[in-house]
């Protein structure tokens, strides 16, 4: 809903001095103003996300896209342009106009400077640590999916992304989900209020088939191709415990209130050993060690026929929960799901817009940041067959990233090989 304010008009002189006490760095203040905002990574999450984004929040318009690749672009423009067409109430908030829509590596510059005040940030997560520089340096609002960087020179950027973030009060809220989720929000507060004790310990996984993947062209570069079908490359995606298992790692993590210090585990690539893989692992399971000594099992699998589990499972002195639905044991509790559910793909994005709208922005990105460095480390753990502690990790000399991404040749890294692979490496090392 656009208001009947001026774009860059600021709350009036009642509010200005709060504003500038609670914004010390002069970040726009909206009140009932209109909050622009760009899309950088127009594939399947980021049209998602700029739909529940203007599903989730009125005074919220998109204005701005921007993708590596053109065809995505343009696919995403038209989805979202057909799904503004079948609800009309949100065609006020989609004005996407031709010289607001960019393609190329510096796409996500131009969705930057082009006049917004927040961006969705969903490209594959090796580009997660630029693109969240660029946009806090820039002054940006921040929605980031998950996860936020692959190796640990990406988690030491965001980490200090996030204190410049801070300083600049701006928010930042990530696509992790389930920390804007009822049942679990609900059930984790039970559980830190003492509903199953000490948390002692638990299990958490992300077992499935396979998912998408796509096989060289003759028109695409090895450089391309890889970015395309980015699942499969460790310094685009993370390898999966770090893309998809951050779901259940984060909720660890949350239900503990620490991130782990230590992780022993083993993995591998059993199935999926067809060249359109690349060069990740289908299968982890991690022993997740914490300061105060809870444990907690990690399992994630991605192959065809075998069995789905996805979910997490904690134990303490006094009871039993899987954080969101029952708790057994002292306290016992079940979750009422009310009649009408909000979708936590909708609810991470009304969260953020009343938080800026409140005044006191959200910043997740610390948060999320240890979750990606726990799934990280874990793959470490698997990949090298060590056991790996945490400022190990975070500080290791590792970047997995090629030194210069372009269009071109591009050789697939190969296998991580338990006992010979080194944590500390850089792209192109076993
Ligand atoms: N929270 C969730 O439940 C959830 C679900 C799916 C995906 N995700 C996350 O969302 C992100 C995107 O996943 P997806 O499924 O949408 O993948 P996708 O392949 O559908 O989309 C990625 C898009 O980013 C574009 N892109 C690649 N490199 C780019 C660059 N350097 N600059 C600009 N654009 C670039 C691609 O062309 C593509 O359009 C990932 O981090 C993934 O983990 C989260």
């Amino acid at each position: 809903m656009t208001l009947p304010v001026s774009r860059r008009t600021f709350v009036q002189a009642s509010t200005a001095a709060a504003a500038a006490m609670a914004f010390p760095f002069g970040t726009r203040v909206f009140g009932s103003d209109v909050i622009r905002v760009g899309v950088i990574g127009c594939g399947g999450r980021g049209t998602g996300a700029a739909r529940d984004c203007m599903r989730g929040a009125d005074g919220v318009e998109i204005v701005a896209m921007g993708d590596l690749m053109p065809d995505r672009l343009a696919q995403s423009r038209e989805a979202l342009a057909k799904a503004v067409a079948e609800s009309p109430g949100l065609a006020p908030k989609f004005t996407v106009t031709d010289d607001r829509c960019f393609s190329g590596f510096d796409a996500f510059e131009k969705v930057i400077a082009s006049g917004v005040d927040l961006v969705i940030l969903a490209t594959p997560p090796g580009f997660r640590p630029a693109h969240l520089a660029a946009a806090v340096a820039a002054g940006k609002h921040v929605f980031t999916e998950k996860p936020v960087a692959t190796d640990a020179a990406g988690i030491r950027s965001v980490l200090e992304t996030y204190e410049i973030a801070k300083q600049k009060n701006l928010g930042i809220v990530a696509g992790t989900q389930r920390r804007h989720q009822a049942e679990y929000l609900e059930a984790i507060e039970r559980i830190h209020d003492g509903a199953i004790g000490d948390v002692t310990g638990g299990q958490v996984f992300w077992n499935q088939g396979g998912l998408w993947s796509r096989e060289p062209r003759p028109e695409w570069t090895p450089a391309e191709w890889q970015i395309r079908n980015w699942l499969y490359f460790t310094w685009l995606s993370g390898d999966h415990i770090v893309e998809q298992h951050v779901h259940n790692i984060d909720v660890a993590n949350w239900v503990i209130g620490a991130h782990p210090v230590k992780a022993m585990g083993v993995g591998g690539r059993q199935f999926r050993t067809e060249p359109k893989y690349g060069h990740i692992y289908d299968h982890f399971a991690i022993d997740f060690e914490y300061a105060n000594g809870a444990r907690v099992l990690s399992m994630c699998r991605q192959i065809e026929g075998t069995r789905d589990r996805v979910g997490e499972h904690f134990i303490g002195t006094a009871g039993s929960s899987d954080a969101s639905t029952w708790i057994q044991g002292a306290t016992a509790w079940k979750y009422g799901a009310p009649e009408t559910r909000v979708s936590p793909y909708v609810q991470e994005h009304t969260d953020l817009i009343a938080s800026l709208r409140a005044g006191a922005p959200l910043n997740e990105l610390k948060q999320v940041a240890e979750s990606t460095l726990s799934a990280i480390m874990g793959r470490e753990a698997a990949y090298t067959g060590q056991e790996v502690a945490w400022d190990e990790v975070l500080n290791a000399k590792q970047s997995l990233t090629p030194p210069a991404i372009a269009f071109g040749p591009l050789d697939v890294p190969p296998v991580p090989m338990p006992g010979r692979t080194k944590l500390e490496r850089v792209w192109g090392a076993e």
